[in-house]
């Protein structure tokens, strides 16, 4: 019997007593089965997937994204299985299911969590609608190089900031509890710090002491915990010569002991197998023995679990309790998703879904508050839309792909509106001209791209072709009132193995920006791209920049509402943007050193340029201006362990109405360890009208003073003095100072 309350949500004693009773039924072989996922791609070996479930082989399924194939292997789960225990169907959702939502690196710079929550409440519901029950979603990797292909996965280089971003993603997909009718279980991953990968190279080795992982890496990740996230995913690497997904650390001491985490942990793809690569398990069978000891519940596609576990108990060296012990909360995610009452998913639901105006409507909302206006030289944007002539210029100008971005769902067909047809919806009646120029690629492919579709791409461009294309475009600019240059980085250039060493726009795009510039016309360069880049040239040398990110279904629209004064831009950089790649991992939060910036004997790291950012964390402009004053602290000391209240008055001083980012920073000036030279604390994104002021209020309290101490080898908060800046970024100005007493 289902005893839901009326808010739909089973009571932990329900839960648990259905949970047992299940498990008391089941042979050993079984609880094995509930601990593999296995990946229901053709091309990978070993018996297919129906015969795996029939024999009670798999709990979980990943790597299929058909409603049609959901129900067929369900009927056989439920069916003719020995356990008769439903699949749960996992799979990558994650910045959109059909339709696609900003990158999520775009949609932190939102700053704005709603938008995000919302975001992912519509992925939910149409991958819901689908048959999936699982999104292997939120990433929360903290990410500070931008060398890191993965950081378009995240939220950034900011805990605090990555920390709201990730307790929104959570409750966007499960709803208010997991099994809430349209929303799909969330997994906060990759547990922890694969973001730190030496010299930003994916999948490389992790080296992070105590105070950054838990300063930094894990804050986001414990946001996830506390947002009430039903399952974790432990990263493939190394962290301190501990592999990730063997490590008891990571899986027992902090996410269960400390943090009171009671789902389940699933490896990341192989991971379980690969502890023997990794030079870390003899042999799978020890793989199988250390992944489960250090608390992965799920082997996600190694199939290790499946080969060994049960050996290991039948030998002595793992007891049926160790089993049952994992066992349990992927059980419990089964009976909070009501899937013992509900395996099968209508199959005509997913159209119907999907063509809800308001998903696109949602979509496009998004693109347009992650937008970022880095520079607008002479006002030069908004653009008129009395404009006759406007030249599109750019290989991403018209791709649905870079659009869309990295990540796209298993199987998803990119349905984007590009920047192109955006600016020609926009302006109906005028001339509006496109040219690609030289096609960019990778130098060398992605692994994916090879195995997974390797007939996607056409033969590179002759030098001779992209010449000549390279000569049209210029020709097409020529004519133009304005230009219009779409440049950036392709879908495939950031993502899982897609790090680079170069931040600079790839092929010839800067060649060709330069080429445009010369003609002396007004240009506009609209950056589609999932990381930062180095475009120093254009920094001094483009009268407009905007930083539209992979914005996703509607981001073309966006795109324009943008250029051409419907909507002001009021996103603000997640990240730091560098000079150079070589410059990486660059981020604000830095300690101070004996030789900081305007100190008589400073010296400035690099004799070869300024390391300082080229945007620094926080930035964007807009078509408005605001000034930020009039900051008070409720006390000008507080007790250990109380809080303080921090305002300042934001006002619109420009012409039309605008969105302002208000950000707090704090600095420890003294105490137990050196603290970073600035910490983000608060922010609120605040809209107003020309002439109108609003009151933001912070709290600043132990949570946001404290932190872990190195020296005192726990969590601390110290009787010390605070700077406390209030401003539009991460250079804010305007100061109070707060101290902390015993
Ligand atoms: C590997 C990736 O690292 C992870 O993020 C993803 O969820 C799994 N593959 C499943 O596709």
């Amino acid at each position: 019997m289902d005893s839901r309350t009326n808010t739909g949500e089973l009571s932990e004693a329900e839960i648990a007593a259905r949970v047992e009773a299940i498990l008391s039924k089941l042979s050993l072989a079984e609880k094995v089965g509930q601990l593999t996922q296995i990946g229901g791609l053709a091309f990978l070996p070993g018996p297919k997937p129906e015969e795996i479930i029939r024999q009670g082989g798999a709990g979980s399924v990943l790597w299929v994204n058909d409603t049609k194939t959901f129900n067929a292997l369900q009927k056989i789960a439920v069916e003719e299985s020995p356990s008769r225990i439903p699949l749960l169907f996992g799979l990558d959702v994650i910045h959109g299911y059909r339709t696609i939502f900003p990158v999520p690196l775009a949609m932190a710079a939102s700053w704005d969590p709603s938008v995000v929550e919302r975001a992912q409440a519509v992925a939910a519901k149409e991958a819901r609608a689908a048959g999936i029950h699982w999104t292997f979603g939120p990433m929360v990797d903290i990410a500070r190089d931008a060398r890191w292909g993965r950081i378009v996965e995240g939220a950034g280089e900011d805990p605090y900031l990555g920390a709201a971003i990730a307790a929104a993603q959570v409750r966007g997909f499960q709803g208010p509890y997991i099994g809430a009718p349209d929303h799909v279980v969330a997994c906060a991953k990759h547990f922890a710090g694969y973001g730190a990968a030496d010299g930003g190279r994916d999948y490389d080795p992790v080296y992070l002491p105590e105070t950054l992982l838990r300063n930094v890496y894990l804050p986001p990740f414990k946001a996830a915990v506390d947002a009430g996230v039903g399952t974790f995913m432990s990263a493939y690497m190394d962290l301190n010569d501990v592999p990730a997904s063997g490590n008891r650390f990571l899986l027992r001491q902090v996410l269960r002991e400390e943090w009171g985490f009671k789902g389940f942990v699933v490896s990341d793809a192989f991971a379980v197998g690969s502890l023997v690569t990794q030079g870390f398990a003899r042999d799978g069978r020890d793989a199988a023995f250390r992944a489960l000891s250090a608390g992965v519940n799920m082997d996600m596609a190694s199939n290790t679990y499946l080969q060994h576990l049960a050996g290991l108990v039948e030998d002595g060296t793992l007891t049926v309790e160790d089993i049952d012990e994992a066992v349990r909360p992927i059980l419990a995610i089964k009976v909070r998703m009501g899937l013992f009452e509900h395996p099968y998913t209508d199959e005509s639901k997913l159209e119907q879904v999907v063509a809800l105006p308001e998903h696109r409507a949602e979509a496009r909302r998004a693109a347009q508050r992650s937008m970022v206006l880095l520079r607008n030289e002479g006002g030069l944007l908004p653009l008129s839309k009395s404009l006759k002539h406007v030249a599109v210029i750019g290989p991403l100008a018209d791709s649905q792909e870079a659009t869309e971005g990295s990540w796209m769902v298993f199987g998803h067909t990119p349905n984007a509106v590009t920047v192109l047809e955006g600016i020609r919806a926009k302006l109906p009646e005028a001339r509006v001209d496109y040219a690609p120029g030289p096609e960019i690629r990778r130098d060398i492919p992605s692994w994916f791209e090879a195995n997974m579709d390797p007939t996607a791409k056409k033969a590179p461009q002759s030098p001779e072709a992209a010449e000549a294309a390279f000569q049209t475009a210029v020709a097409t600019a020529r004519d133009a009132e304005v230009v219009v240059m779409v440049l950036g980085e392709t879908a495939d250039m950031a993502g899982e193995a897609a790090s680079r060493a170069s931040l600079d726009l790839p092929g010839r795009q800067e060649e060709l920006l330069q080429a445009v510039v010369a003609l002396g016309k007004p240009v506009v360069l609209v950056l589609l791209n999932g990381r930062p880049l180095s475009i120093n040239w254009a920094a001094e040398n483009v009268p407009a920049i905007l930083e539209a990110w992979e914005p996703g279904s509607e981001g073309g629209h966006a795109v324009a509402d943008v250029l051409f004064g419907d909507v002001n831009p009021g996103g603000k950089l997640p990240v730091t943007f560098p000079r150079k790649g070589s410059h990486e991992p660059l981020y604000y939060a830095r300690n101070l050193t004996h030789s900081p910036e305007g100190h008589p004997m400073y010296n400035p790291r690099y004799w070869d340029g300024l390391p300082t950012p080229l945007y620094p964390f926080g930035f964007g402009l807009s078509y408005t201006t605001f000034a930020i004053t009039n900051l008070q602290v409720s006390a000008p000391q507080v007790k250990i362990g109380d809080a303080v209240t921090v305002t300042a008055d934001v006002t619109n001083t420009g012409a039309v109405e605008g969105d302002e980012v208000v950000q707090l920073y704090i600095h420890q000036k003294a105490g137990s360890d050196s603290r970073p030279m600035r910490e983000l604390k608060g922010f609120e994104r605040v809209t107003l009208k020309p002439g109108e002021t609003r009151t933001v209020t912070f709290t600043l309290g132990p949570a946001e003073l404290g932190h872990w101490s190195t020296n005192a080898g726990k969590w601390v908060q110290d009787a010390a003095t605070f700077d406390i800046w209030v401003g539009a970024d991460s250079r804010a100005t305007l100061h109070a100072e707060l101290t902390v007493v015993c």
